[in-house]
């Protein structure tokens, strides 16, 4: 276990959250009140038999569950409602910038706006003391003829969101089965990131980054097994958004201690700590950072690197980076020295 002053330096240190998936903030209490205001039949009796059923064995298993859970989604006060408790959760884990992912295939295949959707959830960011921005996610087990017409869909609004995501089902629906919309999206100046290397393969992260010319890696976790792509990551400093519980829960790793992230360290690369689905997973910011610093042999100057390396990647102008980043070596200044803690 990590010492006590360890802990309270890691929870409260300033971090950037780079990988959340909106949806996946929904907890079972918020599921349950949001089906009852909008007369969803749930296939659950009460919040601990939903909750009891949060025993994944690998990535689909997490999704069929996760998309359940979505289906009470319906009217742009939902989607208000989801964010503002991620944001508030955030905040108090001293989250000071976030890039949230939404999915709306998932919704507007339910009848639901994509209006209402992104309207919802950026009203949400607004009215937060937290620096947020939007990632719209297209699910990668549905055509890329259908990512093209939430594209469309979603262009007038395209003010609110800052970049273009690909989750869902991995194995089997590779990046350049996305090579023409990630063009088009790239054309529009938009960002791009992609999920790849979480449960597939390391070919996929070479895509992700030569086809689609994404900026980051969400998960990236197996680049280990190929080491000039491991190489390649660290000279380019791509980011990898790793996300420790998810991964111990979705089985990539069977326990935290088995986690590759000091590895990942150690070759380089730029890593950064993230949630992922923190209502399904078991945790927020701190959960996953106190999870990481009980398990493996991390110290201080981890902590800093990983608080730092978040706003090092994240989608902000150089000048607010900066700004964020001085803040994070001030308070580890501070810290560090009032704890008697060499740096
Ligand atoms: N959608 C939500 N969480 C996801 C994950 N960890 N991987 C792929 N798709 C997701
Ligand atoms: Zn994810």
């Amino acid at each position: 276990m990590m010492n006590p002053q360890l802990r309270a330096i890691v929870r409260g240190m300033p971090k950037a959250e780079l990988h959340i998936h909106i949806e996946g903030s929904l907890e079972p209490e918020l599921i349950f009140a949001l089906a009852e205001r909008n007369g969803v039949p749930l296939g659950y009796e009460s919040v601990e038999h939903l909750r009891s059923a949060y025993a994944f064995t690998d990535l689909q298993s997490f999704l069929d569950i996760y998309y359940a859970g979505a289906s009470v989604l319906l009217k742009e006060q939902d989607f208000y409602d989801m964010t503002q408790a991620y944001l508030r959760r955030a905040e108090a884990d001293n989250v000071l910038h976030t890039e949230i992912f939404f999915d709306p295939q998932t919704h507007t295949a339910r009848g639901v706006a994509i209006a209402d959707v992104i309207n919802g959830i950026h009203r949400a960011c607004q009215d937060s003391p937290v620096s947020a921005a939007l990632i719209l996610c297209f699910l990668r087990h549905l055509s890329e003829e259908e990512a093209f017409e939430t594209l469309e869909d979603a262009l007038p609004h395209r003010d609110k969101f800052i970049g273009i995501g690909l989750d869902s089902s991995e194995v089997g629906n590779p990046p350049e089965k996305f090579l023409r919309v990630f063009a088009r999206c790239r054309e529009l100046g938009l960002h791009l990131v992609a999920h790849a290397g979480e449960e597939g393969p390391p070919a996929y992260i070479r895509t992700a980054l030569d086809d689609l010319k994404v900026e980051r890696i969400d998960h990236g976790v197996r680049c280990l097994e190929d080491a000039e792509l491991t190489a390649r990551l660290a000279r380019e400093q791509i980011a990898l958004t790793v996300c420790p519980l998810s991964n111990t829960k979705l089985r990539v790793f069977d326990q935290m201690h088995d986690h590759n992230l000091v590895q990942l360290l150690d070759a380089g690369l730029l890593v950064t700590v993230n949630s992922d689905d923190p209502a399904y997973f078991g945790g927020y910011m701190n959960d996953n950072f106190d999870a990481i610093f009980d398990a493996l042999p991390l110290g201080l100057s981890h902590a800093q690197r990983l608080a730092r390396n978040g706003f090092i990647a994240a989608f902000l102008p150089q000048a607010q980076k900066d700004a964020f980043l001085a803040t994070v070596d001030a308070y580890f200044a501070q810290h560090a020295a009032a704890h008697g803690i060499a740096q």
